[in-house]
């Protein structure tokens, strides 16, 4: 981690100086922008930018500050003045718990991410090449030719067995990963619902969508629960997160809680396998959308290794691949809307933020702003290269954020996407199939609505 967070003292004004952030246009009584917001959410956000740098939203009676622009999200990401808290987080809170990483604050945040840390340095990834390989090429051969790919469940699958093989080692995950899918995707669809339609009691009743999520989210719990067990129960201690997690002290040098042990695993795991899964899913949406880009990366690749299968040491060596993964992920960030809470009177951008604010921005908005991007809406993985990758403002391309937060898989993340986009734009070209829909679903992930796909051998 970085202490990013210290402000210069010249951005701090006087109290007196600092601007109340104007309202956003479009509200309505009673509602304010709620509707539009839960109607249309990528369009509301990115408008926003019309508005001001920072702005004030009705929704409902509360008052939340949305930030506009590259530079503030950076200011917002890296200020002590900001924790993790909000509606976000809350509606979330049922599966990460409150004592898992991606929750906590303060001193217990800090020595968490000392725990997890290790295993997602830049030295640690090496050591999950292989099962990277192995599920990367495992895809091409489980693919047959002309059959049609549900691009949701195989991408899920994927990202899964890779997280919790690499993570957590151990056969056992083998058979588990498929549980673990399954509960997943059941438990992320009710959470977004339960977030935009917020009825309260009306989920609790024994409705056959409620007793699906329940059974979901109960058996994600136990399936924690066993992978801690039976590693207990081994006796052994791989070096992996796991074993990091289990012999974790707490502040005053005392292992911590079974709590906090189960919390750690699921706010690692379902982070994990959703965002990545999504992305896997853009990523073959837009291997059939742009052959050409598809022929490229299978070029490099065959320029790289010569014919034999690509491995986790040539991805440094692919360096279109990895602009065509960017560049997906600058158009359909898995990860679109973040929210911070304001822990003291605090200003951004001149505007006056008071103590417990509700703060959200959208990396999507953000990564297709006309003033960051020229062409903004094209699909251009060369605007990565090095000699125009410098036009891009900074922080206008921060898909797993900045700071004390910043997601610590990055580099864990951007190798086996670039892995697996090469091995299977190696074997196969893609077409989607009647029944295929490609458009923007919005959840707590974006995704495709249900990408159905044709592997067609080169
Ligand atoms: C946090 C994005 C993959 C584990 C974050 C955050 C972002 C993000 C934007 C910061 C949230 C915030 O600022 O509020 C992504 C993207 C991924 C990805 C785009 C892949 C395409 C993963 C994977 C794992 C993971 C594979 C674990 C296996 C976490 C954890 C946090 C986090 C534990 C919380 C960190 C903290 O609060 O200190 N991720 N992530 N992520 N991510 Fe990821």
């Amino acid at each position: 981690m970085t202490v990013e967070s210290v402000k210069p003292e010249a951005e701090v004004r006087p109290a007196a100086e600092l601007r109340e952030p104007p309202l956003a246009g479009g509200g309505v009584p009673l509602l304010g922008h709620g509707l539009k917001l839960a109607r249309d959410p990528l369009a509301f956000m990115a408008q926003l930018r019309d508005h001001g740098d920072v702005v004030r939203l009705r929704l409902g009676p509360k008052t939340v500050y949305a930030v506009t622009t590259p530079a503030l999200t950076g200011a917002l990401a890296l200020s002590p003045d900001y924790k993790i808290d909000g509606p976000l987080w809350e509606s979330l809170e049922g599966l990460l718990g409150k004592e898992g990483v991606a929750t906590a604050n303060g001193p217990r945040h800090r020595r968490q991410r000392r725990t997890i840390q290790p295993a997602f340095r830049l030295d640690a990834i090496p050591a999950y090449g292989p099962i990277m390989e192995e599920e990367a090429h495992g895809l091409t051969t489980r693919w047959q030719p002309g059959e049609t790919i549900d691009c949701t469940s195989e991408s899920f699958r994927v990202a899964v067995r890779i997280a919790a093989r690499c993570l957590l080692r151990g056969e056992y995950m083998d058979e588990r990963a498929e549980r673990l899918c399954l509960a997943l995707a059941t438990v992320f669809r009710g959470m977004y619902q339960r977030m935009v339609i917020p009825l309260g009691p009306l989920y609790r009743l024994p409705l056959p969508a409620n007793r699906e999520f329940n059974r979901a989210l109960a058996d994600l719990h136990l399936l924690v629960d066993e992978i801690v067990a039976e590693r207990r129960a081994s006796g052994q201690k791989p070096d992996d997160l796991l074993t990091a997690l289990l012999s974790a002290k707490d502040e005053n040098g005392e292992p911590i809680g079974e709590q906090e042990i189960h919390d750690q695993v699921v706010a690692i795991l379902t982070p994990g396998s959703e965002t990545v899964a999504s992305t896997i899913m853009w990523l073959l949406q837009v291997l059939a959308e742009h052959p050409e880009h598809a022929d490229r990366i299978r070029d490099e690749v065959e320029s790289v290794t010569g014919g034999r299968p690509v491995g986790f040491a040539d991805v440094r060596n692919l360096t279109h691949t990895n602009n065509v993964v960017v560049e997906a992920m600058r158009l359909r960030p898995a990860v679109w809307i973040l929210t911070r809470r304001a822990v003291t009177d605090t200003e951004l951008g001149g505007y006056r933020i008071p103590a417990g604010a509700d703060i959200i921005y959208s990396p999507y908005a953000i990564q297709r702003d006309p003033r960051s991007y020229a062409d903004n809406l094209e699909f251009d993985p060369d605007r990565w290269l090095p000699e125009r990758v410098k036009d891009v403002p900074k922080y206008a391309m921060s898909p797993f954020s900045v700071g004390n937060r910043k997601c610590p898989s990055d580099h864990f993340s951007m190798a086996q996407l670039t892995l697996i986009t090469a091995a299977v734009a190696t074997k196969y070209r893609f077409e989607q199939v009647p029944g295929s829909n490609d458009a923007t679903r919005v959840g707590i992930t974006l995704r495709p609505h249900r990408l159905l796909l044709t592997p067609v051998p080169r």
